[in-house]
């Protein structure tokens, strides 16, 4: 089952990506994780995605398609939870067709509401885990020991780049212009599925989970 986590940035789309990757065998698939990866890679190519990345703009479209269809190939698994793409409707069309190749259409497109504030909030106190990829924040889920990952032990807890105000201020207005209009696209197509993002993490997840088990 492919399915898609729509959200702003901050809305708790890695999060749960990753209890669906544990509880359903599932592939997390983050444009925003292969970014990262290749702006460490050093290359001239990964040091212009940075500089995009820190502005809190998007990399362009046909940087994101060609490394999601990398990925894609050899995919046949549980499914596939795009995380962070489609974020054009460039993009969207490129999924379809790709997905098209594969046999396997999107099942459902989870869109996930958090408001402003919120946003904000949870994007300035995240940290993550460099070695296992845990998902932590000051206030709302810290790691039970300080500096330690609860997951894999690791001591390497980091922020990042583009997590503070001013980049947060771009990427809102970045999604707005342009991924904001994926909603309609998807609700058009009859995939689409709001989830009240404000919840737990727990809340959240089993919304999502009632919702995968209707489709
Ligand atoms: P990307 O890495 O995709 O970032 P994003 O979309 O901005 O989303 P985030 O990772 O910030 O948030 P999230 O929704 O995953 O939230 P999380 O679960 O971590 O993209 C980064 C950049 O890469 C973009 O700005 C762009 O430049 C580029 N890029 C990526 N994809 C692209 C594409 N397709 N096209 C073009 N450019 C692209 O949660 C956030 C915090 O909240 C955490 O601390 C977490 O613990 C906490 N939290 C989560 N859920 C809850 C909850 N229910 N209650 C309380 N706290 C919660």
């Amino acid at each position: 089952m492919n399915i898609i986590l729509l959200g702003p940035p901050g809305a708790g789309k890695g999060t749960q990506a990753r209890k669906l990757v544990e509880k359903r065998g599932m592939v997390q698939l983050s444009t925003g994780d292969m970014l990262r990866a290749a702006r460490s890679s050093g290359t001239a190519m990964g040091k212009r995605v940075a500089e995009v990345m820190d502005r809190g703009e998007l990399v362009t479209d046909e940087i994101v398609i060609d490394l999601i269809e990398e990925r894609l190939e050899g995919e046949t698994g549980a499914g596939v939870i795009f995380d962070g793409f489609p974020r054009t409707l460039a993009q969207a069309d490129a999924l379809e067709e790709l997905l098209a190749r594969t046999g396997q259409p999107l099942k459902a497109v989870i869109e996930m509401r958090v408001d402003d504030e919120a946003l904000v909030r949870r994007v300035t106190g995240r940290y993550t885990c460099a070695d296992c990829g845990e998902v932590y924040h000051d206030e709302t889920r810290p790691t039970k020991t300080p500096g330690k990952c609860d997951v894999c032990g690791s001591t390497d807890l980091r922020r990042r780049e583009d997590d503070n105000a001013e980049s947060m201020r771009q990427r809102l207005m970045e999604y707005y212009k342009k991924t904001s209009p994926l909603i309609g696209y998807y609700h058009a197509k009859g995939l689409l599925h709001p989830v009240d993002g404000l919840g737990s993490v727990d809340e959240v997840e089993a919304a999502i989970t009632a919702i995968l088990d209707a489709v």
